[in-house]
Order: structure tokens, then sequence, then C-alpha cells
């Protein structure tokens, strides 16, 4: 699927929120400026939350409850070759059934993603649209 703007990102994003419930693991693959956090958004507006989305890159990880209880937990391993606690710290989240966990350069934690978890993949083209495959 091609999405042409941030604002189709968004809405991508949004109609994603319909098609997932509680639990739900998914990791976002794609490059610096690719997409990823700008789906969040997306997500989070169609799951009703209602505070803004901001990357994690420095916490690693941000915690957005949802409106019907539990958490979205937003991870962002970026350049963390050593997970260490934070690896801890995801793996008891995904044991919780009431959290819809979404996972930013995660290829550091793969061995602790269940492996049926949602793959979405986002490549920037040259004409600045994104194709998106899941
Ligand atoms: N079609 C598009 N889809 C998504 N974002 C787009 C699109 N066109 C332009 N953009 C812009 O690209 C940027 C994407 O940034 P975003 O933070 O979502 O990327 P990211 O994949 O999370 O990067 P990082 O790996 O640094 O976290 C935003 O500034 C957004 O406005
Ligand atoms: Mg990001």
């Amino acid at each position: 699927m091609i999405i042409k703007t941030e604002q189709e990102m968004l809405e991508y994003g949004k109609a994603f929120a319909k098609r997932i419930h509680c639990p739900s693991i998914i990791e976002l693959v794609g490059d610096v400026g690719a997409g990823k956090t700008t789906f969040v958004r997306g997500l989070a507006i169609g799951l009703g939350i209602k505070e803004p989305i901001t990357s994690p890159s420095f916490t690693i990880s941000k915690t957005y409850a949802l409106p019907q209880g539990g958490n979205l937990i937003h991870y962002d391993f970026y350049r963390l070759s050593d997970p260490g606690l934070m690896s801890e710290d995801l793996s008891e989240n995904i044991t919780d059934k009431n959290n819809i966990i979404i996972v930013e350069w995660g290829e550091s934690v793969t061995d602790i993603l269940p492996k049926d978890h949602i793959i979405i993949t986002i490549k920037y083209n040259e004409d600045g649209t994104r194709s998106v495959t899941q």
C-alpha cells in the first residue's frame, strides 16, 4: 500500500486501531524518518488516547492508558544494542493481556517478541511516499 502524506499515515494508523484488540504486539520496521512514530500517533488516536504521542527515543518506552483499561506501551530501542533491564520490562508487559505493545527498532529484542506478532514495514520511496506492508 502506498501512503502519500503524513495525514494518510495518521489515517492508516487510526484505521489499524479498529483491527486490533488486546493483547497485541506490533513491531514497526523502517529507516529513520520512515513514519513509524507517525503511524503510532494515528493508532493512538484510533484507540481513543487523547494524550499526544511523542517519540520515546530517550526514555525507551512511554505508556499511555487505554480508555477501556490496559495500556498502549510504545518502545523505541534505537541504537540500543543491549536493552538490558528494558528487555525485562518488555517481557513483563507482554505477559499482561491488557496491553497493546508497539516497538520501533526492535532488532535487539526480537527473541522476546512472540513469534506471531504483527510486523509492519514502512519503506521510504524516492518520491517521498511510503510503501507499507504488513
Ligand atoms: N507519507 C508519509 N508518511 C509518513 N510520514 C511522512 C510522510 N511524508 C512525510 N512524512 C514525514 O516524515 C516524518 C516521519 O517521522 P517519524 O518520526 O514518524 O519517523 P520514524 O520512522 O518514527 O523515525 P525514527 O526512526 O527516527 O523514530 C514526519 O516528519 C512526517 O511529517
Ligand atoms: Mg520514531
